[in-house]
């Protein structure tokens, strides 16, 4: 792919070309031109689209990178004794690369490819975890968590006997940070945290809680699913263990995703699955295997989702992450602003550190009927327990209505948001 040049930068282009992005200016018009998707029309009225904490649309930059790679490369990599392969396999390690320094990790072989977040957690538990703990053990983990920071760890404690605690959250849905504290000890040997909740939004504080966490030897996972769409993640100045994350959620096709992990401590871990590619040789007697980071990819991996993540990754990079983290916080004020206004609405999570997620509820209203309400009107949101139902506990509630916000969302889809829930409440009350 060959750089841009700022004079042959326009609107269409990212949807055009593969051509590398370069520094771009934050012009809100330019950048809804982006996204194919967000033109479309649902029930006749033109798509509202404030479900990103599920899924973020795809920009034509990543959806051509795709493209372009089926066109001109696909083929098996690290195989095949032919052009197609070689190529294929070249663009492959090169996106791990692109990853590498997206994260700023500082060897490539600690980027590992998985399908997404679950199953990266789901690595770490089962290769790290099975070796490393024990009967009476201690993984701490938060309120804040989605189930799938949770349920792999009662998996591993029930096949090692090790016993889960509970970081609280305080009214505001900020995590307690001095009951964090008196959970660690001796006997905590993992800390796993999401970096932003994806229920509520809030950012958690985990420079700090890694840093004590290491005070007493336990390693830190962080579940970076929400995160790396909003915030620059760097890992070694987090000085995190492992680091997990999905493509889909910062504008990547689905199934690919990424474990970061300390090379030292890969290094130690066994296998998790067996296949082709994490083998160094194979007889019936005994398999040994292969070096990082092929040790944890066993099968043919997904290349085109190695190339569109690393193709989103250099449409983020394109622009300052400063400026489009500043938009969000300006949508999330005037979100907050404007809902509050509806009479009987509740932000659920409110006066912390947030990412641009807006959770709440209406009196006398089911948030699913309302979530319904708003589909009608072309405006899609999330309703429920958003996969985090010990959160939900914690909270009192059965769920909520969950806006999503995104740098390509406007003030003017949160005006239509406001106005759909008026008409929303005019039929349910
Ligand atoms: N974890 C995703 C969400 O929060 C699916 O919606």
């Amino acid at each position: 792919m060959t750089i841009h040049t700022m004079t042959n930068m326009n609107n269409s282009a990212l949807v055009q070309t593969t051509e590398k992005p370069i520094l771009r200016a934050f012009d809100i018009k330019k950048i809804r031109g982006d996204f194919p998707i967000l033109s479309t029309k649902v029930n006749g009225k033109p798509l509202v689209y404030l479900d990103n904490g599920a899924t973020g649309q795809k920009p034509g930059y990543v959806i051509n990178a795709v493209s372009h790679y089926y066109k001109t490369t696909n083929s098996n990599v690290h195989r095949g004794a032919h052009y197609l392969s070689d190529k294929a396999t070249q663009e492959f390690e090169q996106s791990r690369t692109t990853m590498q320094k997206f994260i700023n990790a500082e060897h490539r072989e600690e980027i590992l490819w998985t399908r997404g977040t679950t199953e990266s957690i789901n690595l770490v538990a089962q290769s790290w975890g099975q070796r490393n703990i024990g009967p009476g053990d201690e993984i701490i983990l938060s309120t804040l968590a989605h189930h799938s920071n949770i349920v792999p760890w009662q998996l591993l404690s029930e096949q090692t006997g090790a016993t889960i605690k509970v970081i609280n959250i305080k009214d505001n849905g900020e995590l307690d940070i001095e009951q964090y504290k008196s959970l660690l000890g001796n006997k905590t040997k993992l800390v796993a945290i999401g970096h932003i909740s994806n229920a509520l939004g809030v950012i958690n504080p985990i420079k700090e809680m890694i840093k004590l966490a290491h005070e007493v030897h336990a390693k830190v996972l962080i579940d970076g699913a929400q995160a790396v769409s909003h915030i620059q993640v760097d890992v070694q100045d987090l000085d995190c263990d492992f680091y997990a994350f999905s493509g889909h959620k910062m504008f990547a096709p689905m199934g690919i995703g990424i474990l970061y992990g300390k090379k030292d401590l890969l290094e130690k871990m066994p296998p998790w699955q067996g296949g082709g590619e994490m083998i160094e040789k194979v007889t019936f007697e005994k398999t040994t295997f292969n070096k990082l980071p092929y040790k944890f990819e066993a099968g043919t991996p997904n290349v085109s989702g190695a190339i569109g993540i690393a193709a989103a990754a250099d449409y983020l990079n394109s622009f300052d992450r400063k400026m489009l983290s500043d938009y969000e916080s300006y949508l999330l004020d005037y979100a907050t602003t404007s809902l509050e206004k509806i009479n009987g609405l509740k932000v659920v999570g409110r006066d912390c550190h947030k990412a641009s997620v807006i959770s709440f509820n209406i009196d006398g209203c089911h948030a699913q009927d309302i979530g319904m309400m708003l589909d009608q009107q072309g405006i899609a949101v999330r309703t429920g327990h958003h996969c985090a139902m010990p959160l939900m506990q914690a909270l009192n509630i059965d769920g909520t209505v969950r806006a999503s916000l995104c740098f390509y969302n406007t003030t003017k889809e949160i005006d239509q948001l406001c106005k759909a829930i008026g008409v929303a409440l005019g039929m349910l009350l």
